[in-house]
């Protein structure tokens, strides 16, 4: 964008924002002398925000929101290109109202000064407290690159990154370099690996929470107090100097301003909410068969089996080895018959094979979609099935054709593909990645037609490849939710693909590990994470496997994987202990589907993550007197809080935040110390519901392998299903609905048709249910339901806990038969599932 425009609109701008004399120059404008000024600065209005001009340094600051910022620097005079892989055209052309002021501007939630010499860019909440603030030295640049610096207050932790490794969820103290890398058994300090978000959330400060995205894909770097303890820098080697501010004041307004850039995580299909079994490979159709078999009579719920590799004619994408899967689309078909949906791998190297009539060779070619090298020739280079030329996917033309690839998958039922090493990985070179200076042709969305090296587009060319898939899917089968894994990916690439953390390891450094970044991904846009269950390589003991499982179950996407040549991973490979345990945390996942299905629709509203750090809903939690380092939420609503010493027997604590608890697995309110140490007696729920909110809790856990501890909030009313094999499966029985009273008590219904995009005109159900405890018991209320899709419930099956004796239930006024469990302290009852609004009322007796 260009200076002139903006100059031009200036004075108008400020008359808009009542300004008195447009276009001021604010070098010697009459304001409060305590206000520290720039000094040889000049600060110019622009309709949504300010340029600062001081000396060679030209910057602008524009509001899209009112608490959304971008600042721009111009480099040589000029500004970089309004173009961006992660925020879509349409967001950045945003502009919220704002009011000039003599140190910059204001808008309805934020102050944006320009302050000191060199001018510092200070962003304060209306009553003055600090959200982000330029450190002493804002900007310094050596040749083409750049250091921005930030102040790091002493109170704030860093989180966001993606996939990062690190000891902790916290980012604070250490630093990271984003260059997208594969990254085969990497270490928990390992950096950087598979992925580059160029975005964090600083937690702790003096104005709330707030978020930083770098929208630049260059080789950038963070660094979080690590070199000096009081700053943030964060810079790369070139590219814009464009970077976005999201201010809270929570964590979720962050997270949801930055869905709201960036877009949140789409729906994906019911189907991969369910249990996926992989392996590198599966070798043959008759293996698949066999392993679908052994899955149905172990009666281990799944929806998913991946194929690798091997599936393919020699490692070459797009084709399939007709000797070991002799009739691809029968499989399909087969295993659809099962409930088991096909994921198949789709890499994008494509082998370079001159008339063998690889089709994918000869069309790319043909269509001059494959990346070059300076000189104009092909850039090929090895990989899995030996030399290999690479998909231009940085030009929209490129990413039609390789849309098209997927066709006769498609055709045979295939119903979601893994888009691995596209990092992209190359093979016998120690840069693991291609020379920096292969040439990209870009030509997508707003960019201006260019061509751009590799040290460019390094970063983007996964989430571009993994777009290319999604959009093909969407082009093939336009009604249908698109499924793509992808293994790189930036900021922003969450709107095609989830992800997972790659080729971890088979270790408890590793099971905790895959905690802490799948945390940090949802935090950075992608609620859909993955760890491969059991660790891909190394082969788990049968504890560490049925571990995993466990925690596995609650998180976004649950997929076992493992490398060849390692020792089975499947649920039953310990035999049948092992299995009961395994089988079990899968079930109880299937059982929580109408809860973590309610999320996904949550997510893709708001950007809210489905799997969260404690303190994402509950503040408090960040300054909690336990370890915390394993525990995270599944939505608000369940607190899960795994061994911190994975391996030790060494009982641990668990902090639990203010407003009461459940046991998960009992239903019982949860006794325990107050954090403050004072004894916490057993409380019934109603009483503490009624009562003032209880204090935050400290329990003692004693590590079980057949037990992880998991938490419902008071105030939770948790849908459940009757157990299924496979999500295809209509669920045969009522809805079940768990009320745990307590403050602010809701839960949310929510149900599609699980693969369509049918959602988005109304064909889904989404109904609020409510409770508040009464004097003399409980009331239930059901919101009317939204949207036109009638659900496969028909009855809603009621289960009250923390209950004290009988009880009576009408349902607008009509008498509904109850029973209590004084042992279980439970009331429960059923009843016709409301469409229109509806009072329950309780009453003990
Ligand atoms: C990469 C992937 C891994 C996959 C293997 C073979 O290592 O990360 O998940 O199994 O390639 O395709």
């Amino acid at each position: 964008m260009e200076m002139i425009g903006l100059r031009a609109s200036a004075g108008m701008a400020a008359l808009l924002a009542g300004v008195a004399t447009p276009g001021l120059a604010w070098s010697q404008p009459a304001a409060p002398a305590a206000v520290e000024r720039p000094s040889a600065a000049t600060l110019t209005p622009l309709p949504h925000g300010v340029e600062l001009r001081e000396g060679d340094r030209r910057m602008r600051v524009d509001a899209l929101t009112d608490r959304i910022l971008r600042v721009r620097v111009a480099r040589d005079g000029r500004y970089p290109e309004d173009a961006s892989w992660a925020v879509p055209a349409a967001v950045r052309a945003q502009g919220a109202a704002v009011t000039a002021a003599p140190d910059g501007f204001a808008t309805a939630a934020l102050r944006v000064r320009l302050v000191g010499s060199p001018a510092r860019l200070v962003v304060e909440d209306r009553d003055g407290h600090v959200i982000s603030a330029d450190a002493d030295q804002p900007l310094t640049r050596d040749g083409r690159g750049f250091t921005l610096r930030k102040a790091l207050p002493q109170g704030e932790h860093i989180f966001g990154l993606g996939d990062k490794t690190g000891s902790d969820f916290d980012r604070r103290g250490n630093s990271y370099v984003d260059w997208n890398t594969d990254a085969f058994g990497f270490t928990s300090s390992q950096d950087p690996i598979y992925k580059s978000i160029p975005f964090f959330i600083g937690v702790g400060g003096a104005g709330g929470s707030y978020g930083l995205l770098l929208d630049n894909s260059w080789r950038a770097f963070f660094d979080f107090g690590h070199r000096d303890a009081d700053t943030i820098a964060l810079g790369a080697p070139d590219g814009p100097i464009d970077y976005y501010l999201i201010a809270g004041p929570s964590t979720a307004d962050v997270v949801r301003g930055y869905a709201a850039l960036t877009g949140p995580s789409p729906m994906p299909p019911l189907w991969a909410l369910g249990y996926q079994q992989s392996r590198y490979s599966y070798m043959s159709a008759a293996e698949v068969r066999t392993l679908a078999a052994r899955l149905r009579a172990e009666r281990v719920p799944t929806d998913v089996i991946w194929l690798d590799i091997d599936f393919q004619d020699r490692n070459r994408p797009f084709t399939v080895n007709s000797q070991a899967f002799p009739d691809f689309a029968g499989l399909i078909h087969d295993m659809g018959a099962e409930g088991l949906k096909i994921v198949a791998i789709t890499d994008l190297h494509i082998p370079a094979l001159p008339g063998a009539g690889y089709a994918p060779y000869e069309s790319g070619l043909a269509g001059h979609h494959f990346v070059r090298k300076p000189d104009g020739s092909l850039y090929v280079a090895p990989v899995w099935p030996g030399p290999s030329v690479f998909p231009d996917f940085t030009e929209t033309s490129a990413r039609r054709w390789w849309g098209t690839l997927f066709k006769p998958f498609v055709a045979d039922g295939v119903a979601g593909f893994w888009n691995d090493m596209n990092e992209p990985a190359i093979f016998e070179t120690p840069t693991k990645t291609m020379p920096l200076d292969t040439v990209h042709r870009v030509a997508s969305d707003d960019f201006a037609p260019r061509d751009a090296s590799h040290a460019e587009i390094h970063n983007v060319f996964g989430m571009e490849n993994s777009r290319a898939t999604y959009e093909g899917l969407l082009a093939l089968r336009p009604d249908e939710r698109p499924f793509v894994m992808t293994r790189a990916s930036y900021a922003g690439g969450q709107r095609y693909a989830v992800t997972w953390t790659g080729d971890n390891l088979s270790t408890w450094d590793h099971l905790r590990l895959s905690v802490h970044q799948l945390v940090n991904l949802g935090l950075s846009g992608f609620a859909y994470g993955a760890a491969d269950v059991g660790g891909f390589a190394g082969g788990p003991s049968a504890d560490l496997l049925t571990r995993w499982f466990e925690i596995g179950a609650f998180t976004p996407v649950f997929r076992d994987h493992s490398a060849k040549g390692t020792p089975r991973a499947e649920p039953w490979v310990d035999g049948p202990a092992h299995l009961a345990i395994r089988r079990r945390f899968v079930e109880t996942r299937y059982r929580l589907m109408p809860y973590l299905y309610a999320l996904a629709d949550q997510t893709a509203r708001t950007g809210d993550p489905i799997m969260r750090p404690v303190f994402y809903d509950y503040p408090e939690a960040l300054n909690a007197s336990c370890d915390q380092s394993m525990s995270f939420t599944l939505g608000k609503a369940l607190l899960v809080a795994a061994p911190p010493k994975m391996e030790s027997p060494q009982s641990y604590d668990v902090c639990l935040p203010a407003g009461g608890w459940y046991d998960f697995w009992t239903g019982q309110p949860v006794a325990g110390r107050t954090t403050d140490g004072a004894d916490q007696p057993i409380q019934s729920a109603t009483q503490a519901a009624a009562g003032p909110r209880t204090a935050s809790l400290r329990l003692t856990e004693q590590p079980r392998l057949d037990r992880l501890p998991v938490f419902v909030r008071a105030g939770t009313i948790l849908p459940r299903q009757p157990l299924v094999q496979s999500l295809s499966e209509t669920p045969q029985g009522p809805l079940a609905l768990d009320v745990y009273p307590g403050d602010d008590c809701a839960g949310v219904l929510y149900a599609d048709d699980g693969h369509s995009l049918g959602y988005r005109r109304g064909a889904f159900l989404r109904q609020t249910v409510r409770c508040t405890v009464t004097p003399t018991g409980l009331s239930i209320r059901f919101a009317a339901r939204e949207g036109r899709f009638t659900p496969w419930w028909r009855d809603i099956a009621i289960t009250v806990h923390g209950w004290q004796g009988g009880g009576e239930a009408r349902l607008e006024g009509r008498r509904i038969a109850t029973q209590g469990d004084a042992g279980a302290g439970t009331l429960t009852f059923t009843l016709p599932a409301p469409r229109g609004a509806a009072t329950l009322t309780l009453a003990r007796n």
